[in-house]
């Protein structure tokens, strides 16, 4: 099975940097795993263009094995009032059909409402990828029940055929620490049985990533470790031959 390798670029990058990125990757991409790449959001709709007038690959086409996606929702589905916002039809006229709920960053520094914002996503046929962590450096099982406990109702949605869960302890975050592998391994089960337990996708159906300092020296032992399917990269995205060497690799 493909594994998911996603670049979120945070807030970084120029129209330059999109164009330059977006040439090496086309040009030196396998296509083993499933890409998605975050772009900041003005840069979306470039990132959209670029790989959609590459022969093989469409943003809006399902088939297609590197999608764009959204960092974060600002607010909801529709038009309103709100200075700065960027609603869900926008994010899809750029391209997008992924959209990070939930990262570390958003959830401390906006304040997100992600359990609306994972509603509204999956209502508007976008395929969310839900970022959960734990604060302290031991693994707090507890802390990981207690947000996926919200998302019981939510995750029996019918519209979208599988569940995508990032794993990113909150202290492996750019820090270039990262967990034990045993340990990234255990808690990605952990999240696969409590989610099916919550919802009616069963494990086939619920992809866990890793994020959390994933580089390429890193990338093949975290991929390959047991209920791995795939990494959430920050830092060591921005370096496209790094980047597009991960999504190379063949686990
Ligand atoms: P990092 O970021 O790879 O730079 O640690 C991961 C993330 O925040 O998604």
């Amino acid at each position: 099975m493909k594994k998911i390798i996603a670049a979120n670029w945070k807030n970084n990058g120029s129209q330059e940097f999109v164009l330059q990125y977006f040439k090496y990757l086309l040009e030196n991409i396998n296509l083993n795993n499933e890409i998605v790449v975050f772009p900041p959001d003005l840069y979306l709709s470039n990132s959209a263009f670029l790989i959609k007038d590459n022969k093989c690959k469409s943003p809006n086409d399902s088939e297609s094995s590197i999608h764009i996606g959204g960092q974060t929702l600002i607010c909801g589905s529709g038009n309103n009032a709100l200075t700065g916002g960027t609603n869900l039809p926008m994010f899809h006229d750029n391209g997008c059909t992924y959209i990070l709920v939930g990262h570390s960053e958003v959830r401390s520094n906006l304040k997100e409402d992600f359990k609306s914002h994972l509603k509204a996503a999956i209502k508007d046929d976008f395929q969310p990828i839900l970022c959960v962590g734990e604060i302290e450096s031991d693994i707090k099982i507890e802390k990981l029940i207690e947000q996926l406990g919200d998302f019981d109702d939510i995750t029996n949605s019918n519209k979208i055929k599988r569940v995508i869960v990032a794993y990113e302890p909150v202290w492996a975050i750019g820090t270039g620490k990262t967990p034990d592998i045993t340990d990234i391994s255990s808690t990605h089960k952990f999240i696969k049985t409590k989610l099916s337990e919550f919802s009616s996708f069963k494990d086939k159906d619920i992809m866990v990533l890793y994020g959390g300092s994933v580089n390429l020296k890193n990338a093949k032992d975290i991929l390959s470790a047991p209920h791995v399917d795939g990494v959430l990269i920050g830092g060591a995205s921005l370096d496209v031959k790094e980047f597009t060497n991960i999504c190379n690799l063949k686990i």
